[in-house]
């Protein structure tokens, strides 16, 4: 494999969290209860879609300036959880993958639905290790559709079948699937079913490395 392709919220940084709650309240604010079952169906979900789905399950609709209200005090709401990060918000071993990746003269890219990703990689201090970066402010098709990882492989020069995605949601690991990329689910082989392999975290991959 000549390329990495990483998602960022859930794989790189535990973000995930941080969607979930700030969703939790916008929902509440019409009587419902998102829960972590529920919220596995957001994830690499972009902010627009994902507040269209939290809408539906609350049975709503809004105008489209309320709309747009709820998205930004979404998102206003996310980032105070956000700014409190630093490196030590990295999940465990990502750094390690990384610098070895490096060392192997793998290509890395981002390849992320969050308009917010580059300030969260420079948060983090890690933006230097990405060749190439996509994201939610460069992409039209949101995951499940395949768009931000083909961009990000024609971005590194490479072919769709020389990448390796990694990624904690389904919407994602079914995304790299329609690129024709390998995937590799970080998280739960219960949820993440259709990735080619499955492990908890990057400490595990290179644990088995070894
Ligand atoms: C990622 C997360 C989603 C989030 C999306 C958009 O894919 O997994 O939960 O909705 O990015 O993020 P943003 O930071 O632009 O709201
Ligand atoms: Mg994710």
């Amino acid at each position: 494999m000549k390329g990495y392709i990483f998602d960022l919220d859930g794989v790189i940084v535990d973000t995930a969290k941080f969607h979930f709650l700030a969703w939790k309240k916008i929902g509440e604010e019409f009587g419902f209860q998102l829960t972590h079952e529920l919220n596995e169906q957001l994830k690499g979900v972009s902010r627009v879609d994902s507040l269209q789905k939290i809408l539906n399950w609350a049975g709503v609709s809004v105008s489209s300036e309320k709309f747009d209200e709820l998205a930004t005090r979404k998102n206003a709401d996310y980032l105070t959880y956000v700014e409190k990060m630093n490196e030590n918000d990295i999940l465990p071993g990502v750094k390690a993958f990384l610098e070895k990746a490096k060392q192997e003269n793998i290509k890395i890219a981002l390849g992320s639905a969050s308009k917010n990703a580059r300030p969260i990689l420079q948060k983090l201090g890690i933006i230097s290790y990405f060749d190439a970066i996509v994201d939610g402010n460069d992409v039209t098709k949101a995951k499940p559709d395949p768009e931000v990882f083909v961009t990000a492989a024609k971005k590194l020069g490479l072919s769709n079948s020389d990448c390796v995605v990694f990624e904690d949601a389904e919407a994602g690991i079914e995304a790299a699937k329609r690129a024709g990329m390998k995937t590799i689910g970080i998280g739960s082989s219960e949820v993440l079913t259709e990735a080619d392999e499955v492990f908890s975290g990057f400490d595990e991959i290179l644990r088995m490395e070894k």
